[in-house]
């Protein structure tokens, strides 16, 4: 297995080119199933779960090529509506399959993602607004079996609670069902609007887009000619290189960001001291001499978001004072902790609240990735830390992150990926 060796301390400088949202991607590369003609994505992140994503496509009968962040996707050759275990045990997003299978052949067999490291993450939310769309719902032998052999019929569904791909699930299950739909408490995170906004492009009467209410006409099992499009940025890569800069005391710019999906990232680091220069499609910035202690609670979009908590929690304990972090989304999202008490970390634990006393100097140390943000915030940590640290486990990293060590090193950091 790969490892990573950080040398710390360090300064960075320069300018970092963000990819596409691999959030965006992954409901964007189902979404293709809706579609009967061959299209091309651009700005498509090159990252493990995309990749994972395109072979469980592959194994339904589709045919893509990726090549240099393109993507031509053509689904009118799928002929298998089976997701197996083997692919959705090693990326549970694979249950995005579930709303457009169903959608386009009346029936599906989804394997039941297991849970993950960050929590127990559920899709019953998923499983009810089908049932409500028509589908009948058994689980069997760990799959999910769903059919509904007259297709999908538009619904009433009131979402329990706010859920990112339970959301994406229904809106493509509700855009080929019979007549109309109307979603309350939808996400409204970007990646659930560029999902909507492409259903839209392609033709699909969708209204309420960005907001938690979404009205959507179906096409009553027609197929749609999906447009080509561009996968917008990825908004918690670019919060983690803004972290990398507050983190080490560097002035470092971000290209092709949408500085409008951070807002309340932005908000925080500002709080704590930095300044953040914005243009159309950059962000500079300007750490702060002194980080201030910050009060962090995660909350569904435009709120502050989970996927930012760890990066957040490595930046708070080199902050003054004492910071204080509350992770209201997932039940067991602190695993990073105890590898940041490895560097030298002060933080104390009490079940969703994390208590981090800072200026603790950070040291370095072997220490291991337990989730895809876990991992960005030890290399974060590892990149203040006086030493050497070896973040071990970085394939949770290449999930999500595309070529971090070497943007890392362009940007001045003193990293490089060793084998075991
Ligand atoms: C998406 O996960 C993201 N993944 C996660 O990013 C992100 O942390 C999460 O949204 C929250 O923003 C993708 O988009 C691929 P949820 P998702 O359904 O959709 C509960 C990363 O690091 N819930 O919004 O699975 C659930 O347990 C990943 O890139 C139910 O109870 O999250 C959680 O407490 C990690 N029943 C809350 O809702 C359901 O049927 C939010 O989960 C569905 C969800």
């Amino acid at each position: 297995m790969d490892y990573l060796q950080i040398q710390g301390p360090t300064k960075l400088s320069g300018t970092v080119t963000i990819s596409g949202a691999k959030n965006a991607a992954l409901p964007l590369i189902t979404l293709t199933l809706l579609a009967h003609n061959k299209l091309t994505v651009s700005n498509m992140p090159e990252v493990v779960d995309i990749k994972t994503l395109l072979k469980l496509l592959g194994n339904l009968g589709a045919s893509y090529t990726l090549e240099d962040h393109i993507l031509t996707m053509d689904t009118s050759s799928v002929n298998d509506t089976m997701a197996n275990y083997d692919i959705v045990k090693t990326m549970r997003a694979s249950i995005l399959v579930l709303g457009p299978l169903l959608a386009r052949f009346g029936h599906c067999e989804v394997s039941l993602p297991g849970g993950c490291a960050i929590g127990q993450r559920p899709i019953d939310l998923h499983l009810k607004a089908m049932e409500q769309m028509g589908a009948t719902i058994t689980i069997h032998a760990g799959y999910v079996h769903a059919v509904a052999p007259e297709g999908l019929k538009g619904a009433h569904i009131i979402f329990d609670k706010i859920t990112v791909t339970g959301t994406a699930n229904v809106v493509m299950a509700a855009a080929l069902a019979h007549g109309k739909s109307v979603l309350v408490n939808c996400a409204k995170e970007p990646e659930v609007v560029q999902l909507c906004e492409i259903l839209r492009d392609s033709g699909i009467d969708i209204t309420g887009i960005g907001t938690s209410e979404l009205t959507i006409i179906g096409t009553g099992g027609k197929t749609i000619d999906m447009v080509d499009f561009e996968i917008i940025p990825d908004r918690i890569e670019a919060g983690t290189y803004l972290c990398a800069g507050a983190i080490t005391g560097s002035t470092i710019t971000l290209d092709k960001v949408r500085h409008d999906h951070l807002d309340a990232v932005t908000a925080k680091l500002e709080q704590m001291g930095c300044t953040i220069d914005i243009t159309e499609s950059t962000m500079t910035i300007h750490p702060s001499e002194k980080l201030k202690h910050v009060h962090i609670i995660t909350q569904e979009y435009p709120a502050f978001p989970t996927d930012m908590q760890a990066q957040f929690l490595a930046l708070a304990t080199l902050a003054s004072g004492t910071s204080i972090i509350e992770e209201r989304l997932f039940e067991n999202r602190f695993m990073h902790v105890s590898e940041l008490q490895r560097l030298g970390a002060d933080i104390m634990l009490n079940g969703h609240t994390a208590t981090v006393i800072g200026e603790t100097p950070l040291f370095g140390a072997d220490v291991m990735a337990t989730d895809l943000r876990a991992s960005s915030a030890l290399v974060l940590a590892a990149m203040a830390a006086e030493g050497t640290t070896n973040v071990h486990r970085i394939y949770h990293l290449d999930r999500g992150y595309e070529d971090l060590e070497g943007k890392l090193r362009l940007l001045g950091a003193k990293i490089e990926r060793l084998k075991e």
